[in-house]
């Protein structure tokens, strides 16, 4: 495979390298608490500081750390743990997931960018009932990722998979949603039958399946993470990552589970490759984090 990284940047990068690390109740539940209405309150507003993106399976909420005394104190007390850093390409935002996160790396667009920490630090979990509930899980593999922000999967030959919700309110993966509006968006009656689901189809169903086929993704789509013709263990998939085909997890082994507590700080290197687990079936129904994605370099 071609480096993706500048040689000398890939050196700097792979020096910096430490693993996994958190640190217990790092924010207090009050100070979550705080950081959340706040963001919510003025993404609310619309008032142009905190950009909001919102879809079916999640809620992206930006912000910079400079525009608030509690950002900026939470952006000092981590550079007192994992030094100093900048944020160069995506912005710090919250995120709330309400389908499970798959399998990607974070590691950016930029060649010369010494990559550094990606950093979370969960701030709400809400269960569907308190009884057979258990905390959602950052999976983090052992397996390093040198090359651009890619999501990985066997299913890489179009760019336009995406998460939505069919006519009950149950979470559908559509693997290609250009294809998936053709069949739409001249349709008169109110639902369709599409890969075996059945959809309601109103006027606002079309304008937003219209905005995700039209949206620009991120990630690159992969299969490259698969180096190896070692199956994953059966036992670790249908614990945490039966939202991934199984075949996608070929060559992958676990790391570490980080449950997710509301305050902790969690870092790892941004080459490793990481994904939610399954907490869907754990009867979470959404969960909340902040998170970042930190680099050495000053642009
Ligand atoms: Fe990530």
């Amino acid at each position: 495979m071609k480096d993706f990284f500048e040689k000398k940047t890939l050196k700097k990068i792979k020096d910096s390298e430490t693993g996994i690390s958190e640190v217990k109740k790092f924010l207090s539940i009050k100070e979550c608490e705080e950081v959340l209405s706040y963001l919510r309150n003025l993404s609310n507003k619309s008032s142009g500081i905190s950009q909001l993106v919102e879809r079916e399976e999640s809620t992206k909420i930006f912000f910079n750390f400079d525009q608030s005394s509690i950002l900026k104190n939470i952006k000092n007390k981590i550079q007192e743990i994992i030094g100093e850093f900048y944020v160069n390409d995506f912005q710090p935002h919250i995120i709330t997931s309400r389908y499970p996160l798959r399998l990607h790396a974070d590691t950016g667009k930029n060649p010369n960018d010494v990559i550094y920490k990606n950093v979370i630090i969960p701030l709400e979990i809400i269960y569907s009932e308190k009884n057979n509930s258990k905390p959602p899980n950052t999976i983090i593999f052992k397996n390093k990722w040198h090359n651009e922000s890619a999501l990985f999967t066997k299913f890489a030959n179009n760019n336009y998979d995406f998460i939505i919700k069919d006519k009950f309110g149950n979470f559908v993966d559509i693997l290609n949603i250009k294809d998936f509006y053709d069949q739409i968006k001249d349709l008169s009656e109110l639902e369709i039958i599409y890969e075996k689901k059945i959809f309601f189809v109103d006027d606002k169903f079309k304008k937003y399946i219209k905005y995700l086929a039209d949206s620009k993704r991120y990630n690159l789509r992969t299969d490259r993470h698969i180096i190896n013709n070692i199956d994953f263990d059966k036992n670790d998939y249908e614990t945490y990552m039966t939202h991934q085909p199984y075949e996608d997890c070929k060559s992958l082994e676990i790391d570490r589970v980080i449950e997710w507590e509301i305050g902790k700080l969690v870092y790892w290197d941004r080459c490793r490759i990481h994904s939610s687990d399954n907490f869907l079936k754990n009867n979470v129904v959404q969960k909340t984090t902040m998170a970042f994605f930190t680099s050495k370099t000053k642009f």
